[in-house]
């Protein structure tokens, strides 16, 4: 059973947030913008979300007792991630409206269950094998070929739990080093660049979606994020017509995130889904400072039964560059750079591989 909502909310509704991170912090803030409380619940007491709201919950996400009392201080919950447990999902959705619903999750917190709803819209994949065991390992090299990535089906992000394998390389030690764990196995596309599509849909189904943008990785971790992204429009368009769909299947409320790799085949460019984020996404925080209202905004007013506002992008060019790690302590240069947003997460220790902060610039 789940819970819908009847109304759209009005300011002073209490909009709870599964998740701690930078990206529900960043949804507090939108949240406070439009005139809505908020209550962050997260496992992890250094949580850079708990320091933007005046009411949260440190518990694990299995604290039965302690979710049902953060349900009967909100009146809408989402997430900031994925990984929510379906039990705690299950259980939220029992007692108060949550978006993006169970389904969601369901579908999109297991590479496979993913990749296969998305074939099943007729969208194209990277080739693609479920592997549980190291003899369906064997098996699915056979078919998919080298060079090729294995992934654990659930749980990764920003490139942990992946391996690339080359001709000759070792699969029973690849095996080993993603945990034995189920997996999938993904041919190696050699794309000649990634896009992905931020799409909000709202309660009565409308959609809009931003244009879509480049990113590039370093680390397998999101480096920079540029608009307009050098596509043809047509395959602009047809990027946007793949999340609309997905957006759709899924019955989707909030904003949803498409990762895309255009690659080259023969002549024509296509566009291959890589991965589902059932939730905002860091290719979409050059929104707050480059489009008419940001991405964190459009999802607060989708799960709050509000209209959806204008994507539109400010300016000629916008660029949005992620702040790993050490590169935060140069934050005092970036202040002094005119027209640079600069965006700290308050995070404390700069630990490798950690997403610190990001930068914006527009230009006009
Ligand atoms: N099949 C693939 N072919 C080529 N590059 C890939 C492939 N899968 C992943 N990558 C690269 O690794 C990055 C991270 O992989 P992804 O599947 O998005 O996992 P996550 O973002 O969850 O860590 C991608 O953005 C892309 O740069
Ligand atoms: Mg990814």
């Amino acid at each position: 059973m789940t819970v819908p909502l009847h109304k759209p909310l009005a300011p002073d509704a209490t909009i709870g947030i599964l998740g701690g991170g930078q990206l529900g912090r960043m949804l507090a803030l939108a949240a406070h913008e439009l005139g809505f409380r908020v209550h962050v619940y997260s496992d992890k007491k250094d949580s850079c979300a708990f320091d933007v709201v005046k009411n949260s919950t440190c518990a694990p996400f299995d604290n039965w007792a302690r979710l049902a009392d953060f349900l009967n201080h909100v009146d809408a919950v989402t997430y900031e991630f994925e990984n929510i447990p379906a039990e705690t999902a299950a259980f939220v959705a029992a007692r108060k409206p949550l978006f993006p619903g169970v389904g969601v999750l369901a579908t999109t917190q297991d590479r496979v269950t993913e990749k296969q709803f998305v074939n099943s819209l007729k969208i194209a994949t990277a080739p693609f094998a479920p592997v549980k065991t190291s003899m369906e390992l064997s098996a699915a090299f056979a078919r998919i070929g080298m060079p090729a990535i294995l992934k654990t089906a659930r749980l990764g992000y920003d490139g942990k739990g992946q391996v690339k394998l080359e001709k000759g390389d070792d699969l029973a030690s690849a095996w080993r080093s993603i945990g034995e764990t189920p997996a999938v196995l993904e041919g190696f596309v050699k794309f000649e660049r990634e896009i992905s599509v931020v799409i909000a849909r709202g309660i009565d189904g409308k959609t809009v979606a931003y244009e879509p943008i480049e990113n590039v990785h370093r680390d397998h971790i999101l480096h920079t994020s540029t608009v307009p992204a050098k596509i043809p429009p047509a395959l602009a368009k047809e990027a946007i017509a793949i999340a609309t769909k997905i957006a759709k299947a899924l019955n989707y409320v909030g904003v949803l995130a498409v990762e895309m790799f255009v690659a080259k085949k023969g002549a024509k460019r296509e566009l291959l889904v890589n991965e589902i984020a059932p939730r905002v996404h860091n290719s979409g925080h050059w929104t707050i400072d480059g489009a008419s209202a940001s991405q964190f905004e459009q999802h607060i007013r989708a799960i709050a039964g509000w209209p959806l506002n204008s994507v539109k992008r400010v300016g000629k060019s916008v660029t949005m560059t992620n702040l790993i790690g050490d590169e935060v302590l140069g934050w005092d240069k970036l202040a002094k750079e005119a027209g640079a947003s600069v965006h700290l997460y308050g995070k404390g220790a700069a630990k490798a591989g950690r997403k610190m902060g990001h930068v914006t610039r527009v230009k006009l």
